[in-house]
Protein backbone atom coordinates (compact mmCIF):
# COMPACT_ATOMS: atom_id res chain seq x y z
CA UNK A 1 0.00 0.00 0.00
CA UNK A 2 1.39 3.71 -0.60
CA UNK A 3 0.03 6.21 1.00
CA UNK A 4 0.23 9.98 -0.36
CA UNK A 5 -0.13 12.68 1.31
CA UNK A 6 -0.98 15.96 1.13
CA UNK A 7 2.72 17.19 2.32
CA UNK A 8 3.97 15.02 -0.64
CA UNK A 9 1.62 16.44 -3.23
CA UNK A 10 3.08 19.48 -1.83
CA UNK A 11 6.78 18.54 -2.26
CA UNK A 12 6.09 17.46 -5.57
CA UNK A 13 4.38 20.66 -6.62
CA UNK A 14 7.14 22.49 -5.28
CA UNK A 15 9.86 20.96 -7.15
CA UNK A 16 7.52 22.03 -10.47
CA UNK A 17 7.81 25.58 -8.94
CA UNK A 18 3.88 25.90 -8.24
CA UNK A 19 2.38 28.02 -5.94
CA UNK A 20 1.21 26.30 -2.73
CA UNK A 21 1.50 29.00 -0.18
CA UNK A 22 -2.43 29.02 0.28
CA UNK A 23 -2.59 25.02 0.95
CA UNK A 24 -3.07 23.83 4.29
CA UNK A 25 -1.17 21.01 5.47
CA UNK A 26 -3.66 18.47 6.62
CA UNK A 27 -2.17 16.72 8.92
CA UNK A 28 1.70 16.48 11.05
CA UNK A 29 1.50 12.54 9.87
CA UNK A 30 5.57 11.80 11.78
CA UNK A 31 4.83 10.88 14.87
CA UNK A 32 1.39 9.85 13.97
CA UNK A 33 2.42 7.53 11.35
CA UNK A 34 5.12 5.57 13.47
CA UNK A 35 1.93 4.36 16.02
CA UNK A 36 -0.98 4.38 13.52
CA UNK A 37 -2.53 0.64 13.16
CA UNK A 38 -1.80 -0.63 10.20
CA UNK A 39 -4.60 -3.41 9.99
CA UNK A 40 -7.53 -4.37 11.47
CA UNK A 41 -5.96 -6.37 14.27
CA UNK A 42 -3.89 -3.53 15.13
CA UNK A 43 -6.88 -0.88 15.58
CA UNK A 44 -8.01 -1.19 19.07
CA UNK A 45 -12.10 0.26 19.60
CA UNK A 46 -14.70 0.99 17.34
CA UNK A 47 -15.88 -2.57 17.50
CA UNK A 48 -19.23 -2.20 15.69
CA UNK A 49 -17.95 -0.25 12.64
CA UNK A 50 -15.17 -2.47 12.47
CA UNK A 51 -17.15 -5.51 11.85
CA UNK A 52 -19.61 -3.40 9.32
CA UNK A 53 -16.16 -2.76 7.31
CA UNK A 54 -14.91 -5.94 7.81
CA UNK A 55 -18.34 -7.38 5.77
CA UNK A 56 -17.97 -4.49 2.94
CA UNK A 57 -14.58 -5.34 2.34
CA UNK A 58 -15.05 -9.13 2.14
CA UNK A 59 -18.24 -8.42 -0.06
CA UNK A 60 -16.20 -5.97 -2.31
CA UNK A 61 -13.78 -8.16 -2.88
CA UNK A 62 -15.71 -11.44 -3.49
CA UNK A 63 -17.16 -8.80 -6.10
CA UNK A 64 -14.32 -7.46 -7.61
CA UNK A 65 -15.57 -3.99 -6.93
CA UNK A 66 -14.63 -1.18 -5.48
CA UNK A 67 -15.68 -0.47 -1.33
CA UNK A 68 -18.70 1.46 -1.11
CA UNK A 69 -18.13 5.58 -0.45
CA UNK A 70 -17.15 5.70 3.04
CA UNK A 71 -18.85 9.04 5.88
CA UNK A 72 -16.54 8.92 8.99
CA UNK A 73 -18.04 11.85 11.86
CA UNK A 74 -16.93 12.46 15.23
CA UNK A 75 -15.12 14.60 17.42
CA UNK A 76 -11.67 15.07 16.29
CA UNK A 77 -9.36 12.30 17.35
CA UNK A 78 -10.79 9.28 17.17
CA UNK A 79 -9.26 7.61 14.54
CA UNK A 80 -10.90 8.55 11.39
CA UNK A 81 -7.70 9.01 9.25
CA UNK A 82 -6.02 5.95 10.86
CA UNK A 83 -9.43 3.93 9.78
CA UNK A 84 -9.25 5.05 6.49
CA UNK A 85 -5.14 4.07 6.04
CA UNK A 86 -6.21 0.67 7.55
CA UNK A 87 -9.08 -0.27 5.12
CA UNK A 88 -6.73 0.65 2.20
CA UNK A 89 -4.23 -1.65 3.94
CA UNK A 90 -6.97 -4.87 3.84
CA UNK A 91 -8.55 -4.02 0.08
CA UNK A 92 -4.34 -3.68 -0.34
CA UNK A 93 -5.08 -0.51 -2.12
CA UNK A 94 -3.27 2.74 -2.60
CA UNK A 95 -4.48 5.86 -0.29
CA UNK A 96 -4.17 9.43 -1.08
CA UNK A 97 -5.21 11.44 1.62
CA UNK A 98 -6.30 15.33 1.52
CA UNK A 99 -7.79 17.95 2.88
CA UNK A 100 -11.19 20.21 1.83
CA UNK A 101 -9.51 23.41 2.25
CA UNK A 102 -6.43 22.18 0.58
CA UNK A 103 -9.54 21.75 -2.61
CA UNK A 104 -9.97 25.20 -3.65
CA UNK A 105 -9.85 25.79 -7.42
CA UNK A 106 -11.74 22.70 -9.23
CA UNK A 107 -8.17 22.07 -10.85
CA UNK A 108 -6.78 20.56 -7.39
CA UNK A 109 -10.23 17.92 -7.06
CA UNK A 110 -9.92 17.25 -10.94
CA UNK A 111 -6.44 16.61 -10.59
CA UNK A 112 -6.29 14.48 -7.85
CA UNK A 113 -9.39 12.55 -9.46
CA UNK A 114 -7.58 12.15 -12.62
CA UNK A 115 -4.47 10.80 -10.73
CA UNK A 116 -6.17 8.13 -9.54
CA UNK A 117 -5.81 4.40 -10.35
CA UNK A 118 -8.80 2.08 -10.10
CA UNK A 119 -9.19 0.53 -6.70
CA UNK A 120 -7.69 3.50 -5.30
CA UNK A 121 -8.55 5.40 -1.83
CA UNK A 122 -8.91 9.04 -1.79
CA UNK A 123 -9.38 10.34 2.06
CA UNK A 124 -10.90 13.66 1.76
CA UNK A 125 -10.80 15.33 5.97
CA UNK A 126 -13.02 18.19 6.84
CA UNK A 127 -15.11 17.19 3.91
CA UNK A 128 -18.04 19.72 4.95
CA UNK A 129 -15.29 22.72 4.00
CA UNK A 130 -15.52 21.58 -0.16
CA UNK A 131 -16.66 24.66 -1.69
CA UNK A 132 -19.76 24.20 -3.83
CA UNK A 133 -17.93 23.99 -7.42
CA UNK A 134 -15.59 21.28 -6.11
CA UNK A 135 -18.50 19.58 -4.60
CA UNK A 136 -20.17 19.61 -7.64
CA UNK A 137 -17.43 17.98 -9.71
CA UNK A 138 -17.19 14.99 -7.32
CA UNK A 139 -21.03 13.73 -7.75
CA UNK A 140 -20.46 12.34 -11.20
CA UNK A 141 -17.01 11.16 -10.09
CA UNK A 142 -18.61 9.63 -6.97
CA UNK A 143 -21.96 8.39 -8.83
CA UNK A 144 -20.30 7.16 -12.03
CA UNK A 145 -16.86 7.64 -12.27
CA UNK A 146 -16.37 10.39 -14.25
CA UNK A 147 -15.86 13.96 -15.18
CA UNK A 148 -18.02 17.05 -16.53
CA UNK A 149 -15.80 18.90 -18.45
CA UNK A 150 -16.53 21.88 -20.83
CA UNK A 151 -14.26 23.01 -23.39
CA UNK A 152 -14.23 26.01 -25.93
CA UNK A 153 -15.89 29.18 -25.54
CA UNK A 154 -19.69 30.83 -25.34
CA UNK A 155 -21.10 29.55 -28.91
CA UNK A 156 -18.25 26.89 -28.95
CA UNK A 157 -18.80 25.30 -25.64
CA UNK A 158 -19.40 21.63 -25.43
CA UNK A 159 -19.39 19.54 -22.63
CA UNK A 160 -17.75 16.54 -22.65
CA UNK A 161 -17.67 13.56 -19.90
CA UNK A 162 -14.24 11.92 -19.40
CA UNK A 163 -14.36 8.51 -17.21
CA UNK A 164 -12.06 7.91 -14.43
CA UNK A 165 -10.75 4.58 -12.86
CA UNK A 166 -13.55 3.40 -10.06
CA UNK A 167 -12.26 4.60 -6.57
CA UNK A 168 -13.47 4.73 -3.12
CA UNK A 169 -14.27 8.07 -1.69
CA UNK A 170 -13.68 7.94 2.38
CA UNK A 171 -14.88 11.43 3.57
CA UNK A 172 -14.18 12.75 7.16
CA UNK A 173 -16.29 15.20 9.14
CA UNK A 174 -16.53 16.57 12.82
CA UNK A 175 -19.59 18.07 11.48
CA UNK A 176 -21.88 15.87 9.92
CA UNK A 177 -24.63 18.17 10.06
CA UNK A 178 -22.86 21.00 7.75
CA UNK A 179 -22.68 18.37 5.15
CA UNK A 180 -25.16 19.11 2.11
CA UNK A 181 -27.92 16.56 1.63
CA UNK A 182 -26.70 15.61 -2.05
CA UNK A 183 -22.93 15.35 -1.24
CA UNK A 184 -24.17 12.76 2.24
CA UNK A 185 -26.57 10.74 -0.08
CA UNK A 186 -23.69 9.81 -1.78
CA UNK A 187 -22.16 8.15 0.57
CA UNK A 188 -22.95 4.49 0.97
CA UNK A 189 -21.73 3.58 4.31
CA UNK A 190 -22.05 6.48 6.94
CA UNK A 191 -20.50 6.09 9.97
CA UNK A 192 -20.32 7.54 13.75
CA UNK A 193 -16.81 7.37 15.53
CA UNK A 194 -17.25 6.81 18.80
CA UNK A 195 -15.53 8.02 22.04
CA UNK A 196 -13.55 5.14 23.35
CA UNK A 197 -13.88 3.17 26.77
CA UNK A 198 -11.56 3.47 29.60
CA UNK A 199 -10.38 -0.02 28.93
CA UNK A 200 -9.62 0.71 25.37
CA UNK A 201 -7.18 3.61 25.96
CA UNK A 202 -5.21 1.54 28.11
CA UNK A 203 -5.20 -0.74 25.28
CA UNK A 204 -3.92 1.89 23.19
CA UNK A 205 -1.30 3.18 25.49
CA UNK A 206 0.51 0.19 26.30
CA UNK A 207 1.05 -0.57 22.39
CA UNK A 208 2.12 2.90 21.80
CA UNK A 209 4.48 2.63 24.74
CA UNK A 210 5.23 -1.14 23.83
CA UNK A 211 6.21 0.68 19.95
CA UNK A 212 8.06 3.50 21.31
CA UNK A 213 10.03 1.85 24.07
CA UNK A 214 8.03 3.56 27.01
CA UNK A 215 8.03 1.53 30.16
CA UNK A 216 4.45 0.93 31.41
CA UNK A 217 2.44 -0.86 34.04
CA UNK A 218 -0.72 -1.77 33.43
CA UNK A 219 -1.99 0.29 36.55
CA UNK A 220 -0.16 3.58 34.94
CA UNK A 221 -1.55 3.23 31.42
CA UNK A 222 -5.00 2.74 33.29
CA UNK A 223 -4.49 6.40 34.88
CA UNK A 224 -2.95 7.74 31.85
CA UNK A 225 -6.30 6.12 29.86
CA UNK A 226 -8.75 7.62 32.33
CA UNK A 227 -7.56 11.10 32.25
CA UNK A 228 -7.48 11.28 27.90
CA UNK A 229 -10.99 11.99 27.46
CA UNK A 230 -12.16 9.13 25.41
CA UNK A 231 -9.33 9.64 23.05
CA UNK A 232 -6.49 7.91 21.34
CA UNK A 233 -5.17 11.08 19.86
CA UNK A 234 -4.88 12.81 23.69
CA UNK A 235 -3.91 9.39 25.28
CA UNK A 236 -0.97 8.94 22.99
CA UNK A 237 -0.15 12.55 23.66
CA UNK A 238 -0.34 12.40 27.17
CA UNK A 239 2.28 9.20 27.25
CA UNK A 240 4.94 10.84 26.02
CA UNK A 241 4.52 13.89 28.10
CA UNK A 242 3.91 11.33 31.33
CA UNK A 243 7.24 9.69 29.88
CA UNK A 244 9.05 12.63 30.36
CA UNK A 245 8.32 13.31 33.80
CA UNK A 246 8.57 9.48 34.69
CA UNK A 247 12.29 9.75 33.45
CA UNK A 248 13.16 13.32 35.10
CA UNK A 249 11.26 13.00 38.29
CA UNK A 250 11.21 8.92 38.69
CA UNK A 251 13.13 6.11 37.49
CA UNK A 252 11.73 5.93 34.73
CA UNK A 253 9.06 3.27 34.92
CA UNK A 254 5.42 4.89 34.67
CA UNK A 255 3.28 3.66 37.25
CA UNK A 256 -0.29 4.99 38.80
CA UNK A 257 1.36 7.67 40.89
CA UNK A 258 4.02 8.59 38.48
CA UNK A 259 1.00 9.11 36.04
CA UNK A 260 -0.96 11.04 38.51
CA UNK A 261 1.42 13.34 39.29
CA UNK A 262 2.59 14.21 36.05
CA UNK A 263 -0.94 14.80 35.27
CA UNK A 264 -1.62 16.66 37.93
CA UNK A 265 0.90 19.15 36.91
CA UNK A 266 -0.07 19.03 33.50
CA UNK A 267 -3.56 20.56 34.99
CA UNK A 268 -5.44 17.42 33.72
CA UNK A 269 -8.29 16.42 36.27
CA UNK A 270 -9.66 12.86 36.88
CA UNK A 271 -12.54 13.47 34.69
CA UNK A 272 -9.79 14.63 31.86
CA UNK A 273 -10.49 18.11 31.67
CA UNK A 274 -7.96 20.33 31.28
CA UNK A 275 -8.20 24.34 32.08
CA UNK A 276 -10.00 25.17 29.48
CA UNK A 277 -13.10 23.07 29.77
CA UNK A 278 -12.96 24.11 33.61
CA UNK A 279 -13.14 27.60 32.53
CA UNK A 280 -15.67 26.98 29.93
CA UNK A 281 -17.84 25.45 32.77
CA UNK A 282 -16.84 28.12 35.64
CA UNK A 283 -18.49 30.57 33.09
CA UNK A 284 -20.91 29.24 32.54
CA UNK A 285 -21.62 28.51 36.20
CA UNK A 286 -20.74 32.13 37.21
CA UNK A 287 -21.35 34.79 35.01
CA UNK A 288 -24.45 33.21 33.50
CA UNK A 289 -26.08 31.16 36.44
CA UNK A 290 -25.45 27.82 35.42
CA UNK A 291 -27.24 28.70 31.67
CA UNK A 292 -28.18 28.83 29.40
CA UNK A 293 -26.01 30.88 27.36
CA UNK A 294 -25.65 30.79 23.35
CA UNK A 295 -22.52 29.88 21.92
CA UNK A 296 -21.14 33.05 20.53
CA UNK A 297 -21.32 34.44 24.41
CA UNK A 298 -19.46 31.59 25.51
CA UNK A 299 -16.82 31.63 22.62
CA UNK A 300 -16.33 35.36 23.43
CA UNK A 301 -16.52 34.89 27.40
CA UNK A 302 -13.79 32.19 26.89
CA UNK A 303 -11.83 33.80 24.03
CA UNK A 304 -12.13 30.91 21.67
CA UNK A 305 -13.74 30.21 18.50
CA UNK A 306 -17.29 28.95 18.17
CA UNK A 307 -16.40 26.24 15.79
CA UNK A 308 -13.19 25.05 18.76
CA UNK A 309 -15.83 25.00 21.49
CA UNK A 310 -18.41 23.02 19.13
CA UNK A 311 -16.19 20.70 17.76
CA UNK A 312 -12.83 19.87 20.58
CA UNK A 313 -14.51 21.03 23.84
CA UNK A 314 -17.91 20.26 23.99
CA UNK A 315 -18.60 16.89 22.63
CA UNK A 316 -16.86 15.25 25.89
CA UNK A 317 -18.39 17.74 28.08
CA UNK A 318 -21.96 16.77 26.65
CA UNK A 319 -20.78 13.14 26.28
CA UNK A 320 -19.37 12.93 30.25
CA UNK A 321 -22.68 14.79 30.92
CA UNK A 322 -21.40 18.50 32.34
CA UNK A 323 -23.08 20.16 30.03
CA UNK A 324 -26.46 20.16 28.29
CA UNK A 325 -27.54 21.98 24.33
CA UNK A 326 -30.73 23.44 24.80
CA UNK A 327 -32.45 25.46 21.62
CA UNK A 328 -31.56 28.26 24.39
CA UNK A 329 -28.29 28.01 24.39
CA UNK A 330 -25.77 25.69 26.74
CA UNK A 331 -26.69 25.05 30.16
CA UNK A 332 -24.41 23.00 33.35
CA UNK A 333 -26.28 19.83 34.50
CA UNK A 334 -27.33 19.33 37.72
CA UNK A 335 -24.67 16.04 37.81
CA UNK A 336 -21.85 19.11 36.59
CA UNK A 337 -22.77 20.97 39.80
CA UNK A 338 -22.26 17.66 42.20
CA UNK A 339 -18.64 16.81 40.36
CA UNK A 340 -17.96 20.45 40.64
CA UNK A 341 -19.49 21.09 43.99
CA UNK A 342 -21.16 24.03 42.48
CA UNK A 343 -23.70 24.94 45.60
CA UNK A 344 -24.92 28.39 44.52
CA UNK A 345 -28.36 28.21 45.16
CA UNK A 346 -29.55 30.71 42.39
CA UNK A 347 -28.00 27.90 39.89
CA UNK A 348 -29.56 24.66 41.33
CA UNK A 349 -32.62 26.88 41.12
CA UNK A 350 -32.55 27.24 38.00
CA UNK A 351 -30.95 23.52 36.89
CA UNK A 352 -33.51 21.75 38.46
CA UNK A 353 -36.49 24.37 37.54
N1 LIG B 1 -3.42 4.69 18.09
C1 LIG B 1 -4.31 5.62 17.81
N2 LIG B 1 -5.54 5.08 17.64
C2 LIG B 1 -5.41 3.76 17.81
C3 LIG B 1 -6.33 2.66 17.79
N3 LIG B 1 -7.62 2.84 17.55
N4 LIG B 1 -5.84 1.44 18.00
C4 LIG B 1 -4.53 1.28 18.25
N5 LIG B 1 -3.64 2.27 18.31
C5 LIG B 1 -4.07 3.50 18.09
Amino acid sequence: MTIISDDDNKKFKHAKNEDTSSKEISYDMSFETNIRPKCFNDYIGQTGLKSTLKISIEASKKRELPLDHILFYGPPGLGKTTLASVIAAEMNSNIKITSAPSLERPRDIIGILMSLKSGDILFIDEIHRLNKISEEILYPAMEDFYLDMTTGKSQTLKSIRIPIPKFTLIGATTKAGSLSGPLRDRFGIIHRLEFYTDEELTKVIKRTAGILNIEINEEGAKSIAKRSRGTPRIANRLVKRVRDYAIVEADGLIDSKTAEKALDILQIDKFGLDNTDRSLLNIIAEKYNGGPVGIETLATALGEDVKTIEDVYEPYLVQKGFIQRTPRGRRLTPYACKCFNISDINIQQQLFD
